[in-house]
């Protein structure tokens, strides 16, 4: 099966600084993976040779069996949808529905297809009832996940979100795990869905979607393993500059069974051993 996603010993420099050193990866099609890292590590310069916006200097990026050298964004588009760091001020129709339906009427979407797919980014995040807003009456958390419809309406094989919960609140933070989850869970054309690859610095959401992880290291790939494995490992995170979430630090503490670390896992596991104990 072809990857959805495939970086062979990529470099990049902005001059003379080397930002990405022979990086080498694999997404397979509805792989969930967090791409993480302290500041300045070269996650948001990954996300720019994905997208086509930047060329590899060594190397070679692949979205399916596309080599980006040969395609440019608006065409990468068809397979990879994006949102940038600061994507909330990216915004720029008149309602957030003509925003969203930007990208698959660039792609050359029939009418009534546009009309879908835009029906089912909004309401995958809930935001049905904003559709004929203007983006920029709405609060900047909501802008944010305007943008993200945007990239869900291009319905494409591969999704690059560039820290899609910065300023979000809890409950939004779900709304996006939620809409993310059925996105890389969903039988699509080519029978699997999306695959997600998802910088943030909140692992906590990290945990609650993701299961695998990658972590650049000054441009270096320094970790590629599942994330629970790595949140399990207190020493490395800290060498690394990550913040252990506290649901896996209770699990380490208490040395629950398997480790969980969702939440819902883990009082699915305190409740039996709670009930176990009472039970004898
Ligand atoms: N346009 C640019 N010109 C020169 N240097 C740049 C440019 N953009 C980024 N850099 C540098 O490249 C390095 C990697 O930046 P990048 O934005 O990829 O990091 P990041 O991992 O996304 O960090 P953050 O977590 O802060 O978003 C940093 O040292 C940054 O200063
Ligand atoms: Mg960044």
């Amino acid at each position: 099966m072809t990857a959805a996603l495939r970086l062979d010993g990529v470099s990049f420099s902005y001059g003379v600084v080397q930002v990405l050193a022979d990086v080498s990866l694999v997404l397979a099609p509805g792989e969930r993976v967090a791409l993480l890292g302290r500041n300045g590590a070269g996650k948001s310069t990954l996300v720019r040779l994905v997208t086509g916006l930047a060329r590899p200097a060594a190397g070679t990026v692949w979205v399916g069996d596309w080599d980006t050298r040969d395609h440019s964004p608006d065409v990468l588009a068809r397979r990879v949808g994006s949102v940038f760091q600061h994507a909330d001020q990216q915004l720029f129709a008149r309602t957030l529905e003509d925003d969203v339906a930007f990208g698959p009427r660039a792609l050359g979407f029939e009418r009534s297809d546009v009309a879908g797919r835009v029906a089912r980014a909004l309401d995958a995040l809930e935001l049905g009832a904003q559709a004929r807003e203007h983006p920029y009456d709405l609060p900047p958390a909501l802008r944010k996940l305007a943008a993200l419809a945007g990239a869900l309406a291009l319905e494409p094989a591969l999704l690059v979100l560039d820290e899609p919960t910065a300023g979000l609140d809890r409950a939004l933070r779900a709304r996006v795990t939620r809409a993310l989850l059925e996105r890389a869970g969903r039988a699509g054309a080519g029978g699997g869905g999306a695959a997600l690859l998802v910088i943030t610095h909140d692992l906590t959401f990290a945990a609650e979607l993701l299961d695998r992880a990658l972590v650049l290291d000054r441009g270096r790939l320094a970790c590629d393993e599942s994330l629970a494995g790595l949140l399990g490992a207190a020493a490395r995170l800290e060498t690394l500059g990550l913040l252990r979430p506290p649901v896996a630090e209770l699990s380490t503490a208490l040395d629950l069974p398997g480790r969980p670390i969702r939440a819902a896992d883990a009082a699915r596991v305190l409740a039996r051993v709670a009930g176990g104990r009472a039970d004898p």
